[in-house]
């Protein structure tokens, strides 16, 4: 199907046509997460990646039973609660705009309330015992602010030495230029975030630069594009885009316009693992 074809049938599209367009990520592929289905690997993310990316850059930052682990934006603390279940986490699930007390009703049906303490608080604003994390995790939120030369050594205060920080997020394969083409800048349609999202290797720079941490990993993920497709899939299941409220609509309708013109993967994924270092 090429764009205008799409453009011209949306919203009453046939959804089941878009699927060989946007193939779910095989769970075949992910062993470690059997006892979940592809539908929970989405279920109560506010992006791409769920359970895929917590489960693989939390294995990567070497985490174990007992960590205190700060998870950055927690959004619906759907991964606060995949680290205390199969890390063994003492985690701390901070978010700027979600209700504390809608996540302690997850965790407590979880059974996990001694292992997951939910706040309401800025990350540019954190009020805990600085040193006081053995890691930090971050998923899909990082650039919302950590594009800020001094947050990484704000950040970084929080964490003791040797502790680890890991962050997958949307990102580009290149930086971007003025031969971009405006359908791949991020979060249409006022593009308030396009110019927080970066390349692996600006996110490389930008922590090295600061001196505070050293960087293990940073990547694009060989997954980076198949997430961002996934993640259109899983929407789509979830509900006909007729059916969507209208911001939503659009922005389904803004990612699947992206992907089908981003022939050079340029939208993708990436993944950084960074270790505090000693002053
Ligand atoms: C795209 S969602 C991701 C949430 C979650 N990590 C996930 O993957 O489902 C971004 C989250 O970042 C939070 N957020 C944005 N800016 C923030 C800030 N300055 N401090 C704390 N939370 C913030 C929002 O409230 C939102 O829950």
């Amino acid at each position: 199907m090429d764009i205008e074809d799409f453009k011209a049938r949306y919203p009453e599209i046939e959804v089941e046509e878009l699927f060989p367009l946007f193939p779910r990520i095989p769970m075949s592929e992910y062993p470690e997460l059997r006892q979940y289905s592809w539908e929970d690997c989405h279920r109560g993310f506010m992006g791409a990646g769920g359970l895929f990316l917590v489960s693989e850059v939390a294995g990567r930052m070497g985490l174990k039973q007992g960590m205190r682990v700060l998870d950055l934006c927690s959004g619906n603390c759907v991964s606060s609660l995949f680290l205390a279940r199969h890390f063994g986490a003492k985690v701390v699930a901070l978010d700027r705009d979600i209700d504390p007390a809608r996540n302690e009703e997850r965790i407590e049906a979880a059974g996990l309330q001694d292992a997951i303490t939910p706040l309401k608080m800025d990350a540019r604003s954190i009020e805990l015992p600085e040193e006081h994390f053995d890691a930090v995790f971050c998923l899909n939120s990082y650039f919302y602010f950590g594009t800020d030369d001094t947050y990484l050594p704000y950040l970084a205060r929080f964490i003791r030495s040797g502790g680890r920080i890991g962050i997958a997020s949307p990102c580009y394969s290149r930086e971007l230029s003025e031969d971009t083409p405006r359908e791949f800048l991020y979060d249409p349609p006022d593009f308030k975030e396009s110019s927080a999202v970066h390349s692996p290797p600006w996110w490389r720079r930008h922590f090295e630069s600061t001196g505070v941490a050293r960087v293990l990993a940073c990547e694009d993920h060989r997954r980076g594009r198949e997430f961002w497709l996934d993640q259109v899939r899983w929407l789509l299941e979830e509900c006909h885009p007729r059916d969507m409220e209208p911001w939503m609509r659009q922005t389904v309708f803004q990612e699947i316009v992206m992907l089908l013109k981003d022939k050079e993967r340029f939208v993708t994924y990436m993944t950084l693992i960074a270790e505090k270092v000693s002053p």
